[in-house]
C-alpha cells in the first residue's frame, strides 16, 4: 500500500527539522510503522522518495534499526534478549519454555496474531537478567513461573 498524503506530509514536517532530509529516516519509518504495524517495500520506496534517498539506502537504515519491522508482526512484539548475561542466567531454557507455550519459534507469529517473538541484542539491563520486552513493557529477572503468568494458557 502506498503512503497516504497525510503520511507524506507528516514525514515532510519531520524532515523540515534537518538540513539533510535523510536525517529524519528513523522518525519517518516510525511514522509509517505506527500506522501500518510494519514497513513494506512499497513504503520504503515512497519514504525514500520523500527524503531524497535511494530505497536501498533507506532499507539499510530500516534493517539496522531493530525496532523497525520489515515484515508483518503480531499485535505485540516480544523482544527476547539474546545476549551473554541473559544466557548465563537461563535465557535459553526460558525461551524454549516460551516457544512451547506460544507454539512458535523465534521469528514467528502466534496463530491468533497476538505475538511475534524476536531476538534482540542486550537490552542494557544485564544486572536484572534475563530480560525481555513485550510491546512497550519490559520484564526483568524472568523465571519459569513469571513466564507462565505473563503468557497464561488460553482456554
Ligand atoms: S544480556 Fe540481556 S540485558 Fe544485557
Amino acid at each position: 500500500m502506498a503512503l497516504s498524503e497525510a503520511e507524506r506530509e507528516a514525514i515532510r514536517e519531520e524532515a523540515a527539522h534537518y538540513r539533510d532530509k535523510s536525517a529524519a529516516s528513523i522518525e519517518a519509518l516510525k511514522i509509517v510503522q505506527q500506522r501500518h504495524g510494519w514497513v513494506s517495500d512499497e513504503h520504503i520506496k515512497d519514504i525514500a522518495e520523500v527524503l531524497g534517498m535511494s530505497p536501498d539506502q533507506l532499507d539499510g537504515v530500516a534493517t539496522f534499526y531493530n525496532l523497525i519491522y520489515r515484515r508483518p508482526v503480531g499485535k505485540k512484539v516480544i523482544h527476547y534478549c539474546n545476549s551473554v548475561s541473559c544466557w548465563i542466567l537461563g535465557a535459553e531454557e526460558l525461551r524454549e519454555q516460551m516457544e512451547k507455550r506460544l507454539r512458535i519459534k523465534l521469528g514467528e507469529t502466534t496463530q491468533d496474531g497476538e505475538y511475534t517473538l524476536l531476538p534482540i541484542v542486550c537490552l542494557g539491563a544485564c544486572h536484572r537478567a534475563p530480560v525481555m520486552m513485550v510491546g512497550d513493557e519490559t520484564y526483568f529477572e524472568i523465571d519459569p513461573a513469571r513466564l507462565d503468568a505473563i503468557f497464561p494458557v488460553k482456554t
